[in-house]
């Protein structure tokens, strides 16, 4: 069997540590929720927009050593950096997607947690930029422990299925 030390592997195994979310309270008031488009839900927000590009930041972080030798996960060109960068900005916005009026539970922890996924984006966006390596695997560690702790807080039953996915 393979040895994978992978940002996969690490959340399949429940090792990455749960750092939790310390972005300040803020009291914004929602707007009227007729201004945008809120067609998707929970659901297909998670499973078509947020999991695909953070699936692809974690299997891009980490090595791999099997039958074939030492196997660096992490992108080794600019244009893979790129494109993991673009993903990572796809995380970003999905944090705003969930804090729109329609979307966000409430004016509280959710909110808190929707712009820990934002933050947590942006250092994978940084972390990409710079092509560092142990930055980006924090920053995917530090994603996943937004996703968890929301999940926990909103939708305990997810938990199990989600971290089967990301197998
Ligand atoms: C602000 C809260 C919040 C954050 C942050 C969050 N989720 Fe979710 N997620 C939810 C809720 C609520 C559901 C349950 C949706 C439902 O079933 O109605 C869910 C469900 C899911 C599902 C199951 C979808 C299905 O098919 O039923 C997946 C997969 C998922 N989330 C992935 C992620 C990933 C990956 C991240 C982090 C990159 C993340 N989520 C971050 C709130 C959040």
């Amino acid at each position: 069997m393979p040895i994978k030390i992978s940002l996969s592997l690490l959340i399949s195994l429940g090792l990455v540590l749960l750092t939790g979310c310390s972005s300040p309270e803020e009291d914004s008031v929602s707007t009227a929720s007729s201004a945008y488009n809120t067609e998707l839900d929970m659901t297909e927000i998670m499973s078509l927009v947020l999991e695909p590009a953070s699936d692809i930041l974690w299997s891009s972080g980490g090595w791999v050593l099997d039958a074939s030798g030492y196997e660096e996960l992490y992108p080794t060109t600019d244009d893979g950096w790129a494109y993991v960068r673009s993903q990572a900005a796809i995380v970003v916005e999905s944090g705003n997607m969930l804090a729109l009026p329609g979307r966000a539970e409430d004016n509280d922890a959710w909110m808190i947690y929707s712009q820990g996924l934002s933050e947590a984006g942006v250092l994978a966006m940084e972390a990409a930029a710079a092509q560092d390596q142990e930055a980006f695997f924090q920053a995917g560690a530090q994603l996943y422990s937004v996703c968890t702790a929301c999940h926990q807080a909103y939708n305990p039953d997810i938990l199990n299925r989600f971290d089967e996915a990301a197998d």
